[in-house]
């Protein structure tokens, strides 16, 4: 993906005079800041940035323009400093820079390099799914995953031999950016990817897997679970300790048995079994 890129236009000791700064206001800047004696305006469209320059020349006021400066990626840092960490028994998550480093013997590298697609193993709401799938048995299931994310739990899952796995979000930079994890792996071929929420999906699904918040989950929480399999189960994430008391009350309707709990820190996950 092509980084957004800027235009960088400075007024050498001119930081502190206001109608350069009203001046150069009128071509829509990002914004504008002194550094030091220096006044600085930045630009996203170049041609604004070249008429703020023409106007401050109009005026006999130097100015200096750079234009197309990739915007920095915020997340390049710390993928160069991450190392792989180890989830539960069976998994070897890398939020780094992609690698073909080996995992450990018996462990399952998942490779979701840090994006703003939420879902590098960092956070607890992720890690306790990934814990719940290998825990309770996902082969040969129907798998679907709710707000994927960076694609980690579906990956989580098909390397687990799901028998089918399916995806959404809602976030169509996510599915752009989980589609690039989906080809890190060979069993990401095994995915079947879309951005859209759960109204695009219609059947039955064995086990349904939703890392959302609360106030994303309980508005969609009939049709989501309007897909679980009689039989199949929920592992619903994302659950702030404080609130677990009022989301399993509005969760869970007759019927459905709470098969698992599970806890990190503040976060809960809750498994429900539909009966
Ligand atoms: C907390 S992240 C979870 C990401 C990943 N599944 C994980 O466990 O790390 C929640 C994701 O759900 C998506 N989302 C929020 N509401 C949604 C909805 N109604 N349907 C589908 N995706 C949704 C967000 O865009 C976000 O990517």
């Amino acid at each position: 993906m092509s980084r957004p890129k800027y235009s960088r236009l400075v007024i050498p000791r001119r930081a502190r005079e206001d109608w350069i700064s009203g001046l150069i206001s009128l071509y829509e800047p990002l914004g504008l800041a002194e550094e030091g004696r220096d006044l600085v305006a930045c630009f996203r469209n170049p041609d604004g940035a070249r008429q703020a320059q023409r106007a401050l020349e109009a005026r006999r006021v130097r100015s200096e323009l750079t234009t197309d400066i990739p915007e920095e990626d915020p997340l390049e840092a710390f993928r160069a400093a991450s190392r792989p960490f180890p989830v539960g028994r069976r998994f070897w998550v890398d939020p780094g820079d992609p690698s073909d480093s080996e995992p450990p013997a018996g462990r399952i590298a998942l490779r979701v390099p840090a994006s703003r697609a939420f879902g590098t193993g960092g956070h607890e709401s992720t890690r306790l799914v990934l814990l719940a799938l290998e825990e309770e048995p996902v082969e040969g299931l129907s798998v679907l995953d709710i707000g994927t994310g960076s694609g980690i739990l579906a990956l989580a899952a098909a390397a687990l031999r799901a028998r089918s796995v399916w995806a959404c979000d809602v976030d169509a930079e996510a599915v752009f950016l989980a589609r690039e994890n989906l080809g890190r792996h060979p069993f990401g071929s095994r995915v079947g990817l879309t951005a859209a929420g759960v109204e695009a999906f219609a059947g039955r699904f064995d086990l349904v897997l939703a890392n959302l918040l609360p106030q994303e989950f309980l508005p969609i929480r009939a049709r989501v679970r309007s897909l679980v399999a009689p039989g199949g189960r929920l592992v619903l994430s994302g659950i702030p300790g404080e609130g677990e008391a009022e989301v399993l009350q509005r969760v869970r309707p007759r019927g459905w048995r709470l098969a698992g709990r599970r806890a990190e820190k503040a976060w809960v996950s809750l498994c429900l079994e539909r009966g």
